[in-house]
């Protein structure tokens, strides 16, 4: 897969999908590759069939490489994933589905955007903060798996206006 993923025009031969349960054998391959307690296929099909969730994936050449989500409460957003296979990042694919989540959350008129992130994850860190998200503060000792501490981030979004472009 590295390979394929080098050249500049890569990202446009990449599209954005709805998540659908056939997609999970992919999707369940990248959060294995990406995250240290990858979320189970169980808690995908939850996710799939909840009307609050809105879950995508990154699609290149029948593959998925990549893929977010989030919930909707109340009037915020809460991203609830993110995550690219490893041999196609740092080319813009996290940074798109990201736009894509926050896009979403914005068309649905939600008022800000919520997640978090470990503390030493220092990439996704800075992704969130290039796309104008602020550091809210420190749930300690928040991740079961490893004890690590989890930074709150939040955005406050700007309403579409008729045209659907933002105010
Ligand atoms: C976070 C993640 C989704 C970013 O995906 P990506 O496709 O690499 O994102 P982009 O190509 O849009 O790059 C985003 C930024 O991270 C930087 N970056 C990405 N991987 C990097 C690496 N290994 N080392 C240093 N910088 C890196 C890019 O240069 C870019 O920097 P910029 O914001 O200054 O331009 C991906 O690293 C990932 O899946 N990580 C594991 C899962 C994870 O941590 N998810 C976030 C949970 S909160």
């Amino acid at each position: 897969m590295t390979s394929e993923c080098g050249d500049t025009a890569w990202l446009d031969t990449v599209s954005i999908e709805p998540m659908k349960p056939d997609d999970l054998d992919h999707v369940l391959a990248v959060e294995r590759a990406s995250f240290p307690s990858a979320w189970s296929r169980e808690s995908y099909l939850r996710e799939l069939g909840s009307p609050n969730s809105y879950y995508f994936v990154a699609r290149r050449a029948g593959t998925i490489i990549g893929h977010a989500g989030m919930w909707n409460v109340s009037d915020e957003a809460h991203i609830s994933t993110l995550a690219v296979h490893p041999d196609c990042r740092c080319r813009g694919l996290g940074s798109r589905l990201l736009g894509h989540l926050i896009a979403i959350a914005r068309h649905l008129g939600l008022l800000n955007i919520t997640l978090e992130v470990r503390e030493v994850n220092y990439t996704a860190r800075s992704l969130y903060h290039r796309f104008g998200f602020e550091e809210k503060g420190l749930l300690r000792r928040y991740y079961g798996d490893t004890g690590e501490s989890a930074v709150v981030m939040c955005k406050t979004l700007v309403p579409e206006d008729r045209s659907g472009r933002t105010q």
